[in-house]
């Protein structure tokens, strides 16, 4: 896997204390609130695991999945559909959806949209990841680990035709992966 790296984006440490102040942030946010984290899936899991266990507040998880990005595609899709919604009432509840990337802003807008009609106190948004240069919905994180140029990334969750998530590191593929993905 290490060799199908261009160039590390942000190391294994520096995700680690991005997320221990992002945690203690929420933590202060939320102390005395009833609290649902909803993870957007699949590029939340790893993101959202490591920030829960360092918020020491009785809190509710939940997931939903969105399609956008098709395929082995690194272009977002006409349309974003919600395929596996909430279980947990949210209603009266503040509402936290973790995502690993606010990209276009297309999935977080019909996410936002889909979880207002339950009727929370409130609905923030808190990514690992901004790229603001390519935003076509008008939504800002709340909270937000770091601020990314449109380059395409991978790890940490993120991913490229569903692999590289596992990578504990942020980074970027070389070119040659990205024009033929692998086949094992
Ligand atoms: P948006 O709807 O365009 O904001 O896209 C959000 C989703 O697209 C994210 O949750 C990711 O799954 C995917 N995505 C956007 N940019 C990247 C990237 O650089 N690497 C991997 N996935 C990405
Ligand atoms: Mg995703």
């Amino acid at each position: 896997m290490k060799n199908d790296i261009e160039e590390v984006l942000f190391s294994e440490d520096e995700i680690k204390n991005r997320v221990s102040a992002i945690a203690q942030k929420l933590t202060v946010d939320y102390k005395h609130k009833n609290l649902t984290v909803i993870g957007v899936l699949n590029g939340s899991l790893v993101f959202m695991s490591d920030l829960i266990r360092q918020m020491p507040l009785p809190v509710k998880i939940d997931t939903v999945k969105a399609n956008t990005y098709s395929g082995a595609s690194t272009t977002a899709a006409a349309k974003t559909e919600i395929i596996h919604n909430i279980d947990v009432n949210v209603k009266g509840e503040h509402v936290l959806i973790v995502d690993d990337i606010l990209d276009t802003g297309k999935t977080l807008f019909e996410i936002i949209q889909m979880l207002a009609e339950h009727n929370p106190q409130s609905i923030k948004v808190c990514v690992l990841l901004n790229k603001r240069a390519r935003r076509e919905r008008d939504i800002e994180p709340d909270y937000c680990c770091f601020e990314i140029e449109d380059k395409f990334v991978v790890g940490y969750g993120l991913d490229f035709d569903n692999r590289y998530r596992n990578l504990p590191y942020v980074a970027v593929l070389r070119d040659s992966i990205m024009i033929a993905p692998k086949t094992l």
